[in-house]
């Protein structure tokens, strides 16, 4: 009767233990942190630059040279086992090209919008070998259509065709999958 007990109790343990959700809440508000310090350097640059021009082509000139260094500055601020970055399923920049975790997520998250079932507070917390990812999806808002959407002014299509030859992201509308932020955590 005591053994059965004990196996029991081991059996109650361990599924306590599988049960453990697979996304701990610690490195999930960790890497809510991260996202958010780039997400924001990144908007208040874009704010300031399409106040200043209206026609959206400083902010294009801008944001071509600059959107790389921004997120390698906010990098160095971050623990050396974290990392942030910005990825999509058509990019604009080959260095944002996603992996194959990255498009799961993102095809999970297009799924959700076909389906209006997405929240757009929807962070997803995955772990990818030793490594745990925490995912922010990123709709495209009207602010966005100027450089990612169907009618792009000319000029400023020029410079995206100028920096980056290989460009797949436009085409949007408001409310799509634009792509996510994602912080990497390995811990
Ligand atoms: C002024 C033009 C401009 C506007 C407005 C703009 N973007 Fe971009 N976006 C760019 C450029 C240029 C890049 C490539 C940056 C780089 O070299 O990393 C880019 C890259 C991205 C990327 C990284 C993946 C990739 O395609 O390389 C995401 C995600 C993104 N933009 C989302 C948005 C969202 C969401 C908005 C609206 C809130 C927005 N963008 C508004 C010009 C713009």
């Amino acid at each position: 009767m005591k053994h059965l007990s004990l196996i029991t109790s081991i059996l109650v343990a361990s599924t306590a233990l599988m049960a453990q959700p697979a996304e701990p809440t610690e490195i999930k508000k960790e890497g809510i942190g991260y996202i958010k310090m780039l997400g924001k350097a990144l908007k208040s640059e874009l704010k300031q630059h399409l106040q200043a021009d209206k026609t959206g082509l400083e902010a294009i000139n801008f944001c071509s040279t600059k959107a790389q260094a921004i997120t390698a500055e906010v990098n160095k601020q971050l623990p050396s086992y974290a990392k942030v970055r910005r990825t999509a399923l058509k990019v604009r920049n080959l260095a944002n090209s996603p992996d194959e975790t990255d498009v799961k997520v993102m095809k999970a998250y297009e799924a959700k919008i076909e389906q209006g079932t997405f929240d757009p507070k929807d962070i997803e917390v995955v772990k990818a070998g030793e490594t745990y990812r925490v995912y922010k999806p990123l709709l495209a808002q009207k602010v966005c259509l100027k450089c990612h959407g169907t009618q792009i002014d000319p000029k400023i299509q020029a410079t995206i065709k100028k920096y980056y030859p290989k460009d797949q992201a436009t085409g949007f509308k408001e409310g799509d999958l634009r792509g996510v932020i994602v912080a990497e955590i390995k811990k």
